[in-house]
């Protein structure tokens, strides 16, 4: 058995800054899918949000505007509070960033530039040209190994252990042996990430397949808002790899296949930079209406920003557009439509990072605070990460330390260890008649088609059905990778149940939920509803299902307001 004092599960942006915040105070390690710098935060693009007013266009932004643009983004289901910290710890952060080294583009006068980007009143967005979650990534990792914080890489998180109404601890695989371990601990962090893989159609890594939102699910933890998912409005035809918001940030045009920069239609105001949700219904109408080009999607065209712009701001996006799409920008306009990019749901905590678990905290991805209620603003998830990642390891560091004992319970630690290896054991030798592979895909499928942007009960109902024949048939796996070492066959089939599980919650959530708000768009419910739904969803595991409930947001200062743009 291994045993740090506190235990962060997720090597990307919020679990390095826990941990971080965390090890200079108490004995503090990281436990990781992937080597930390292949964590799918390196895959973020285009920016990350503060008020730092560094542009002539932005000398009057401050945090209460940023907070007002995402509370409104959100469609109002934030939590004001969690919000206004966001906002308000921004500048800070950013500024710490930049004193670690991160190589963020430049003003003329040597500032950190920022881009305009969806929802926001002001260029608000700091950027690294295209690759901004990448610098930031392998320059927050350089402190983690500055500051000597032990790194466990290539273990995948397996269980939570608890004893009682107290976490102590996770059981890990260690991929290259296949030697599972309990990892004794008096606080867990889990920064695991998103699970945008439940969706075929998703920008998301293959790691993003939700294990840190599953395992606490099944440990008692409810999830919150699993029902909002955010569809990027400009994923590559076919691949869906993302195309960064920073290319409309810098100008570009959406086009349908008449010539028409529809988003007049839709938002003339804001035009391309309106919100994620408001934007990729729009291309969806298009394309559903039979003005999107015979492949099923409708151009970003950036030709107008010319070579050096293209060159210096977007190297990135041109070099995705040329080589798996055949497109150079520069000439031509690059072949889009919405993709599945994120989870406004998670793991139900506060600012703090703190859930209904002593000793388990939750920040990033995973977990829902929740700062991005219906629908979260483009640039706000890096920022989320970083401000709640360092709260979530201050916190569970004061914890640990007012802790009168170091050690938790050895004989939970123990039994849970023995319930998870006989449980590996049976899987790795499952026999049955189903293959997981097709349960995977035909989970994804289902996922897309029947939850996807525009939504009905009908189809809510036959999601439902689907999902939850597809557990059924998920007791009937077979295995075909036997061996002990990186055994992803194992892994993969693991993973599959909490996916399975997780997609069940979302279609729960979304049927039970008779409005339509942010991303949750419901045509047979097609305006929000105050009255009945200005409230965050609760999912529960139960043997027979997710059992939900409901608990209030929380307003401060912005009273709901009809979203115009
Ligand atoms: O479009 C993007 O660059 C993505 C940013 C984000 O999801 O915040």
């Amino acid at each position: 058995m291994i045993h740090h004092q506190v235990i962060v599960v997720g090597g990307g942006l919020a679990g390095l800054r826990a941990a971080l915040e965390a090890a200079p105070q108490v004995d503090t390690a990281v436990l990781s899918l992937v080597h930390p710098v292949r964590s799918h935060s390196g895959a973020a693009q285009g920016g990350i949000n503060a008020a730092l007013a560094n542009m002539e266009a932005c000398k009057d932004d401050n945090p209460e505007k940023h907070a007002f643009d995402t509370i409104k983004g959100s469609d109002f289901l934030a939590d004001q509070d969690a919000v206004e910290i966001m906002t308000r710890e921004g500048p800070a952060c950013i500024i710490e960033l930049e004193h670690w080294g991160v190589p963020f583009s430049r003003t003329p006068q040597g500032k950190i530039a920022q881009r305009p980007f969806g929802g926001a009143g002001y260029p608000r967005t700091c950027y690294a040209a295209d690759k901004t979650g990448l610098y930031i990534l392998h320059t927050m990792y350089e402190q983690v190994v500055k500051q000597g914080v032990r790194v466990y890489d290539e273990w995948a998180i397996l269980s939570l252990i608890r004893d009682g109404d107290t976490c102590c601890g996770v059981v890990a695989m260690h991929l290259p042996t296949g030697q599972i371990e309990a990892f004794q601990a008096e606080a867990v962090i889990f920064a695991t990430g998103g699970a945008g893989r439940i969706y075929s159609n998703s920008t998301n890594s293959h790691i993003c397949t939700g294990d840190g939102m599953s395992i606490a699910y099944h440990a008692g933890v409810p999830l919150k808002d699993m029902e909002f998912i955010q569809f990027h409005p400009t994923a590559l035809l076919r691949t869906n790899i993302l195309i960064t918001e920073g290319a409309r940030g810098e100008g570009g045009y959406l086009v349908n296949r008449l010539g028409e920069r529809f988003m007049e239609k839709y938002a003339p105001k804001a035009m391309e930079l309106a919100p994620r949700d408001i934007v990729s219904r729009s291309i969806q109408t298009e394309i559903n209406e039979g003005r999107g080009f015979e492949d099923g999607c409708v151009h970003l065209d950036l030709r107008h920003l010319g070579r050096e712009k293209i060159l210096e701001r977007l190297p990135g996006i041109r070099a995705i557009a040329m080589d798996f799409a055949g497109v150079d920008p520069i000439e031509k306009p690059i072949p889009i439509h919405p993709g599945q990019h994120y989870t406004m749901g998670g793991i139900d905590c506060n600012y703090r990072g703190e859930t209904g678990l002593k000793g388990f905290y939750a920040a990033g991805e995973c977990a829902c605070v929740s700062v991005h209620g219906a629908n979260r603003l483009g640039g706000n998830s890096l920022l989320e990460t970083v401000v709640f990642g360092k709260l979530s390891g201050a916190r569970a560091a004061e914890f640990v330390r007012g802790k009168a004992s170091s050690q938790g319970n050895a004989n939970a630690v123990e039994q849970a260890l023995a319930r998870v290896v006989a449980e590996t054991e049976k899987l790795r030798s499952a026999d049955g008649k189903e293959d997981p592979a097709s349960l995977r895909l035909e989970m994804q499928k289902t996922m897309a088609d029947k939850v996807g942007i525009f939504r009905t009960k009908q189809e809510l109902a036959e999601g439902l059905a689907a999902i939850q024949a597809l557990q059924k048939r998920y007791r009937e796996i077979r295995l075909n990778g036997r061996q002990k070492r990186f055994n992803l066959d194992l892994l993969r089939n693991w993973e599959l149940k909490g996916m399975l599980d997780l997609s069940e919650a979302v279609v729960a959530g979304a049927l039970a939920r008779e409005e339509s708000r942010g991303s949750h768009s419901r045509t047979d419910f097609p305006k929000r509803d105050d009255v009945n739904w200005l409230k965050h969803t609760l999912a529960f595991h139960t043997p027979e299902g997710a059992r939900l409930e409901y608990k209030p947001v929380t307003i401060t200062r912005f009273q709901p307001e009809e979203r115009k743009y």
